[in-house]
């Protein structure tokens, strides 16, 4: 939630922080803003809004554009305070000595401002971000702390969580970061420094990057900068990485969006997962081999994730389940972080998400190490919090993901519990060699299968189009497709604005059928297993309800066609593939209908991509 962009070097930094902006947009579009040192004094331009904005109020006659070679930046994803003009970042102390970008939450912000306020301090806005910068400059102001120690003293009183950039009008030459539980990256080029919640914004300018770690801050002095820890005045040694990204994934190249484009590279990225992992008759997962005897010996496994990445995990059940015959357990980070999980030293967590960041997926992480758990990440981000704090993992290899929307992620985290599944069953001889050897092969057709899928999309387009104006959709599978009926749904609602609501086929009756008439239509995955039948009953009960009825099938029959309102024939794979296929003609739907609604696809009112708040 909310990005941060900061940058220290020889050049204006406006045009480095209104870039930088807005790649990290989708953190969060709520409003954004500039404090750069200009001629002995701050000068802030913020506004409510997007990015646009803040662009357009730069520009214009009015807001002096001050040259500064320092700078620090925010576009919010609100938590406290509304999102307007006097709550958006950044914030300033009230000697107007000092200003700070935050990303994060400060749990214990209200009995820090009834002590700044006894102070006589006064505050300009109702976020929990001023409270840390007032605090900051109450200690500076005494006069008894350095800049660097009023930054660590205040940090030391607060509790939640932070990503901060902070900059001293007494210190034109300096810059201070530091994190706890929100991420920050440090790029460094010759006599230039930038700091940002994460790669995107830097690496145009430079591939040589620091991760900062937990309780760890960045001073910057002049052409110098060193890594220290936040509770004592103490130097670590920090590993400088070099990044393999190319500004071109960043980019939306020829698609509209980056929703549409992320839907399309599914062909490439699904065989980024299985490269070098699915052999001819092995499965190598390198990330994991160390720990690999403890992964087969676990008694139970427990899968912990939010949203999407949670519907993967309901998929990674019963795959798992299936093949390898280990019990799994699914639950939301969320819940799990607070639930009595019956977790011992013999269980594996398996945390899952895309952006690697998501708050409760982190914490629940946490509780599990805590109790002497192995973990296990998959994550999409590599050096992202929850791949460095687990104990191994598997890297879903998807490139960045910037719409919203999770999409390639979902078919990569899906992909990636397919091939664990089937490793722990052969390594268990749950599975037969052979039975290893023909699911390792359908895995490298499905490439194919997903790039005719993709040569479906005016098909789709034409179907959903014609059902924008539904006051709301019902998404119904079962088995392995009941996970998908809930993404569908979550789709359709994240960037439609849609309702919609995902349940197993048969349970439908159960209540959710009271729903049914000519605006709500109902979506069914119906592949060619031993459920077909079963569906068609459903679908039956659903048509004499005048509900319409699309489906999305591997096998078309004259009963399937006669009852469909709207028909869309997958090819043929296995039915642990099909899903695969299905997700995304249920991506494309919901992205057909957002885009004739004429909704903002890549940027989803109230959401933000990766939520690291609890
Ligand atoms: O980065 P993560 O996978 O941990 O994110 C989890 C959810 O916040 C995320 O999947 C969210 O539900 C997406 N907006 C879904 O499209």
């Amino acid at each position: 939630m909310c990005g941060i962009v900061a940058y220290k070097g020889n050049k204006d930094c406006h045009p480095i922080l209104l870039d930088g902006l807005k790649r990290l947009e989708y953190r969060g579009y709520d409003s954004a803003g500039i404090a750069c040192l200009f001629d002995s004094k701050i000068s802030i331009t913020k506004r409510a809004g997007k990015v646009k904005e803040l662009q357009e109020a730069i520009n214009t006659k009015k807001i002096s554009k001050d040259f500064s070679t320092i700078g620090i930046s925010h576009t919010r994803w609100a938590t406290h305070g509304e999102p307007n003009h006097k709550n958006a970042h950044p914030h300033i102390d009230q000697s107007k000595k000092i200003t700070l970008v935050h990303n994060g939450i400060i749990e214990n912000y209200n009995s820090i401002k009834k002590f700044l306020l006894s102070k006589k301090i006064q505050f300009k806005s109702d976020t929990d971000t001023e409270v840390l910068v007032q605090l900051i400059g109450y200690f500076y102001n005494q006069g008894k702390l350095s800049f660097e120690e009023s930054v660590r003293a205040a940090l030391q009183r607060v509790d939640g969580a932070y990503g901060i950039v902070v900059l001293n009008i007494d210190f034109p030459e300096m810059m201070i970061a530091a994190r706890k539980g929100s991420p920050l990256v440090l790029g460094l080029k010759q006599g230039e420094f930038f700091i940002a919640s994460d790669i995107s914004p830097i690496i145009k300018h430079t591939k040589k990057i620091i991760y900062l770690n937990e309780g760890e801050m960045i001073v910057i002095n002049k052409e110098k900068y060193e890594i220290k820890s936040v509770n004592k005045n103490l130097v670590l040694p920090k590993k400088i990485e070099t990044i393999d990204i190319k500004i071109d994934d960043l980019e939306k190249g020829n698609f509209d969006y980056f929703m549409h484009k992320e839907i399309h590279e599914q062909s490439d990225t699904i065989l980024n997962t299985f490269r070098g992992r699915a052999l001819k008759d092995d499965i190598l997962l390198s990330g994991l081999s160390d720990y690999w005897k403890d992964i087969k010996n676990a008694d139970r496994i427990y899968i912990t994730a939010c949203g999407t990445s949670w519907h993967a995990g309901l998929i990674g059940k019963k795959l798992i389940e299936k093949f390898a015959r280990v019990p799994v357990h699914v639950e939301y980070a969320s819940e799990f972080r607070y639930n009595t999980s019956l977790i011992n030293k013999k269980t594996i967590v398996i945390g899952i998400s895309q952006s690697g960041e998501t708050a409760d997926t982190l914490a629940a992480i946490n509780k599990a190490k805590d109790v002497g758990a192995l973990t296990i990440g998959i994550c999409n981000v590599a050096g992202s919090s929850i791949s460095r704090i687990t104990d191994c993992g598997v890297f879903t290899r998807c490139g960045h993901e910037i719409g919203v929307a999770s999409t390639k992620a979902f078919t990569g985290q899906i992909s990636v519990l397919y091939l664990f599944a089937l490793k722990l069953a052969y390594s268990k001889r749950t599975i037969s060699k052979l039975s290893l050897v023909n699911h390792i092969k359908d895995e490298y057709d499905l490439v194919k299968r997903i790039k005719s899928v993709l040569m479906m999309e005016d098909t789709i387009k034409k179907i959903a189009v014609k059902y924008k104006e539904a006051s709301g959709f019902l998404y119904l599978g079962r088995g392995l497709n009941f996970p998908i009926a809930l993404e569908g749904a979550l789709k359709l609602k994240e960037i439609s604005y849609i309702h919609a609501e995902g349940y197993p086929a048969a349970e439908m009756k159960h209540g959710p059928i009271a729903l049914i008439d000519k605006n709500m239509p109902t979506v069914f995955i119906v592949p060619k297993d031993r459920t077909y039948h079963k569906i068609l009953s459903n679908i039956e009960e659903i048509k004499s309800r005048k509900g319409k009825v699309i489906v999305i099938t591997n096998h078309k029959s004259k009963t399937l066609e006669s009852l469909s309102d709207d028909l869309i024939v997958l090819p043929k794979t296995n039915s642990y593939l099909f899903l695969i296929l299905a997700t995304i003609v249920l991506q494309l739907f919901a992205f057909f209908i957002a885009v004739a609604k004429g909704c903002d696809v890549d940027q989803p009112r109230n959401l933000a991509k990766s939520v690291t708040v609890e």
